[in-house]
């Protein structure tokens, strides 16, 4: 990745000029089956982007309660977009179904919100990475196309959904009018996300992104870690889904004192639930003295990751520290 990126043809992408962005965009577009795609610094500017092209201020978009859109995009839907977030809690790990978001749409009348979009996160982070079924985002999206409400899936991790599901990229995103993903996650490029849908709404993505600074100029280097990461790295994320259930196994065989919801175990994403209480940044610096990296995850929870630098011997390794640690 490093030698791709650092052998990259580039141009000025402000001009649409960098031969690698616009190589990395086409491909991107045609895995997803749209038009046209949008290279990004950020997730949340690929998420952003979305929801500003496809509302008018004063609309109201539906979200899982514990979406990244709604949790960790620090208002920005409010504040660049001015549209309110309408958040639905899913009784199924982070996942929708149709009767949970037909009372959230609006009645139309002068007075209310214009319900206009619904966003589906696959996987879900903080549900602990949990992937929608193709029947699930399908009957989701047909009920809002008779309402007349557009969708937007914030797929950060979709490779990861399909890894599982062994569904196809275009499949999912068939059902949606935009859809982000990023290439800094589990494919492990270093920088960037991309926004696809029509050709008419990423003209006017590109048209924000640049009034939000987001214009790049050789951009190329960074798209060749994209496009590296997207062309090598897809193949072998199912290794990163066998770590995190070893990981997840060995505790929950091990480990008195650490919950863990096995059924949520489907991807690269652990939550781990400490002795019955909300764990904190203690427990974090505890497990990081013993050479084990956690973060926080949702509702007191940890949350570990599995990833392709490291080795599954690691992963059971650091099962085994944390069974010694908490018993
Ligand atoms: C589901 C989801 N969407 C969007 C993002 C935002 O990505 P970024 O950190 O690149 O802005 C994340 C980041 O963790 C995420 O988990």
């Amino acid at each position: 990745m490093r030698k791709a990126m650092a052998e990259a043809e580039v141009g000025d992408d402000v001009f649409s000029e960098d031969p690698t962005v616009i190589a990395l965009e086409e491909e991107v577009a045609a895995l997803l089956g749209k038009e046209a795609a949008l290279y990004v610094p950020t997730g949340c500017m690929a998420n952003q982007l979305a929801l500003n092209i496809q509302t008018t201020e004063g609309d109201e978009v539906i979200v899982e309660a514990d979406s990244h859109i709604f949790n960790y995009e620090t208002t920005a839907a409010s504040f660049l977009s001015r549209v309110q977030l309408n958040p639905v809690k899913a009784a199924d790990r982070g996942r929708l179904v149709v009767d949970e978001v037909n009372p959230a749409l609006r009645e139309k009348a002068y007075y209310m919100p214009v319900t206009r979009l619904l966003a589906l996160e696959n996987t879900h982070n903080r549900a602990g990475g949990t992937v929608y079924s193709v029947d699930r985002v399908r009957a989701l999206s047909e009920f809002a196309r008779a309402n007349d409400v557009r969708m937007h899936l914030d797929g950060a991790r979709l490779w990861n959904a399909c890894a599982y599901s062994g569904v196809e990229p275009i499949e999912y995103a068939k059902y949606f009018d935009t859809v982000s993903v990023c290439f800094s996650k589990g494919l492990g490029a270093p920088v960037g996300s991309a926004v696809v849908g029509s050709t008419e709404m990423i003209t006017k993505a590109r048209r924000m992104r640049k009034i939000w600074g987001g214009g790049m100029r050789q951009a190329g280097i960074i798209a060749a870690g994209a496009l590296y990461a997207l062309r090598n790295n897809r193949a072998r994320i199912s290794e990163d889904h066998a770590k995190a259930r070893r990981f997840a196994e060995i505790i929950a065989s091990d480990a008195k004192n650490v919950y863990i919801d096995m059924e949520s175990v489907q991807t690269n994403i652990v939550l781990l639930g400490i002795n019955g209480r909300p764990s904190g940044d203690e427990d974090i610096a505890m497990m990081e003295q013993r050479g084990v990296r956690l973060s926080h995850g949702a509702h007191g929870l940890l949350r570990a990751i599995t990833h392709l630098d490291v080795t599954m011997a690691e992963c059971e390794q650091a099962a085994r520290t944390i069974v010694d640690i908490f018993g």
